[in-house]
């Protein structure tokens, strides 16, 4: 988490930080600070709290530069306040430094160099950084040299960047374990956590590895390794751009990708479908045919929503490709001594590409001999480039923290894998293949329909609101649903919700039924809507309330549910697709009713990467 970016050029220095620091602020926004070289002097300026005080604050006393630091955090180490808030700096206050990741050895470090005589001024792990580097940056000594030898001395995660006024035309940056990526522009150079910050400046980036150091300059830029050998590498050209990247007239990032979700569908399917027989082109993927012979069991790794996506893919790749699946958490399965051999397949499922538990869960699968496939929606993140075979889920620029279309597009990109090993295998027949296919290709069409129901959404999110608590279940295939529709109302409105299989209410959830409790029941048409149908009664014979997903021209659930939200028919294996989105759209409808800050939710950043 955190979020890092450094300009050099010829350009004003700070509103480009600033506006990158905008598009980085999903990364965390307990603080934000930059650093830049003013005048042959390094200017700081820091604020506790969400990014617009350093806005006004750098309106108020402009500071011109053509070279700077900027950091948007999510606390680790220290309270979220001005003195923890990033760049820190060496105490003479001539070289500063932001950071993204931890350092395990901070204690050790941090003893040691007040030994040396160093004062600290935060709480954070990260100035050390500051510390070590100038301990290191002797006379004639560069800084590329001082921060290589700093580094060495780090046990943990870092992107770093660094500046220093005795060398005023140069940018430093390293990496071991946090993103980190460079752009190229025209005499202008940046470095950045993530690609939308340096998409309204360039598409050309550079990716930089673990262990790789980078010098910026206004002529351009040198990776190093850590043996001090040049790097060549070429540049990759960024297909999304900086409109994407924008609200484009939604009030949140949240509701313009819930209205996304159509096209999100079709341009993961883009491309894919391969005319009659079902038959999917995943060449992407890197499967070996020899591989799929052998193949005897496949794990689904991940976290939060995308660990739902998981769920939902375990029963469709059991269905459809008759392979047995199991489903773990990223945290859970790196520590756990998974079974997993040469005949595994391991699918890590991220939005990002740089969830720490999930790349540590890639990297214990890829030691313990399984083939490992990354689903994943950002082009080039750490995940696709250790992973043997990335499928891309394109859903464009994902800034809502809490994540709505990379999930719809995960549920797709699953479908089409399931299709695909049950087609390779032979356990899927070309007929079935083909008619699961057809439906697929009108769930753009069925999820428009269901954004038509916006309004009779808000208008019952506007009934529910004030309430505390909220218990949602489904069965089936959208019991993964049930637990994704109550992650969302937590995420982002702090209200208490659960997610619960219905079967399982009448073992303990069911003592919570009262009438200040509303149930969110799955109930559309499938082949469990007798037994949801029963779980809706025991909930109204205990006086709870029910809001009910149905299929269009259910009558009899309007005798039961107080509100019902009709739903198009579709084949039970697709409906996670479309049952998710009226509940996307509950979530914010509360959310906003209850003012909360739907984008940038309290605690929470969109990339988990810290354990
Ligand atoms: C989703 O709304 C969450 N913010 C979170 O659970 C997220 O899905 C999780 O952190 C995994 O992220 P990833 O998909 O980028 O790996």
């Amino acid at each position: 988490m955190c979020g890092i970016i450094g300009y050099i050029g010829n350009r004003e220095a700070v509103p480009i930080l600033l506006d990158g620091l905008c598009k980085l602020e999903y990364r965390g926004y307990d603080s934000a600070g930059l650093a830049v070289l003013s005048q042959g002097r390094l200017e700081r300026r820091r604020c506790e709290g969400k990014l617009h005080k350093l806005v006004n604050l750098m309106e108020q006393s402009p500071l011109p530069a053509a070279a700077g630091i900027g950091h948007t955090r999510w606390a680790t180490h220290g309270r979220p306040n001005e003195e923890n808030a990033h760049p820190h700096t060496n105490v003479k206050g001539t070289l500063a430094v932001v950071h993204n990741g931890i350092v395990e050895n901070d204690r050790i470090l941090h003893r040691e160099l007040e030994a040396q005589g160093y004062k600290f001024q935060s709480d954070t792990d990260s100035e050390v950084f500051a510390h070590l580097i100038d301990k290191y940056y002797r006379p004639g000594v560069m800084l590329e040299t001082a921060v290589r030898r700093a580094v060495s001395r780090i046990k943990g995660t870092f992107s770093i960047g660094v500046i220093s006024q005795q060398e005023p035309g140069k940018l430093v940056a390293v990496r071991r374990g946090s993103p980190l990526i460079l752009g190229l522009g025209e005499k202008e150079f940046f470095l950045a956590s993530d690609v939308p910050a340096l998409l309204s400046h360039t598409r050309n980036v550079l990716y930089v590895e673990d262990n790789e150091l980078a010098i910026l300059t206004s002529r351009g830029i040198k990776l190093l390794n850590f043996q001090g050998r040049l790097i060549r590498r070429k540049p990759t050209r960024i297909t999304w751009d900086a409109i994407q990247a924008e609200k484009g007239g939604y009030k949140h990032f949240m509701l313009k990708e819930i209205y996304e979700q159509p096209q999100v569908v079709e341009d993961t399917l883009s491309g894919r479908v391969m005319g009659l027989g079902g038959d999917v082109a995943l060449e992407e993927a890197g499967i070996p045919a020899t591989f799929l012979k052998s193949l005897r069991r496949i794990f689904l790794v991940a976290c939060g929503t995308s660990w739902h996506a998981g769920l939902v893919g375990k029963f469709l790749i059991e269905s459809l490709a008759h392979l047995p699946t199991e489903v773990d958490f990223a945290s859970e399965f790196r520590y756990r001594s998974p079974l997993v051999d040469r005949r595994s397949l391991v699918v890590l499922i991220s939005q990002s590409g740089e969830t720490a538990d999930t790349l540590a869960a890639l990297r214990e699968a890829r030691r313990r001999g399984a083939r490992t496939l990354a689903i994943c929606n950002v082009v080039g993140s750490s995940m696709t480039r250790e992973a043997q075979g990335t499928l891309y889920t394109h859903a464009g620029p994902e800034i809502g923290v809490a994540s709505t279309k990379a999930f719809v597009a995960q549920l797709t990109a699953l479908h089409l894998l399931a299709l695909y090993l049950g087609r390779r295998n032979d356990l899927l027949s070309a007929s079935a293949a083909t008619a699961h296919m057809d439906k697929l290709r009108q769930v753009p069409r069925l999820i428009e329909q269901v954004l038509k129901k916006d309004n009779t959404i808000q208008e019952i999110a506007s009934q529910l609101f004030n309430h505390r608590d909220f218990l949602y279940l489904g069965r089936g295939i959208n019991y993964p649903i049930a637990l994704e529709g109550a992650l969302k109302l937590k995420e982002i409105s702090y209200i208490h919700a659960e997610g619960y299989p219905a079967g399982e209410m009448k073992h303990g959830p069911i003592a919570l039924i009262d009438g200040r409790m509303p149930v969110v029941a799955i109930a559309n048409k499938s082949s469990v809507t007798e037994k949801i149908m029963n779980n809706i009664e025991e909930v109204k014979s205990r006086n709870g309330s029910v809001l009910a997903l149905v299929t269009r021209g259910n009558r009899e659930i309007r005798k039961l549910a107080d509100w019902v939200i009709e739903l198009p028919a579709v084949q039970e294996s697709l409906s996670p697709i479309i049952n998710v989105v009226p509940l996307q759209l509950l979530a914010y409808h509360v959310a906003v009713q209850r003012g909360a800050d739907v984008d940038q939710p309290r605690n929470l950043a969109k990339s988990v990467t810290v354990e």
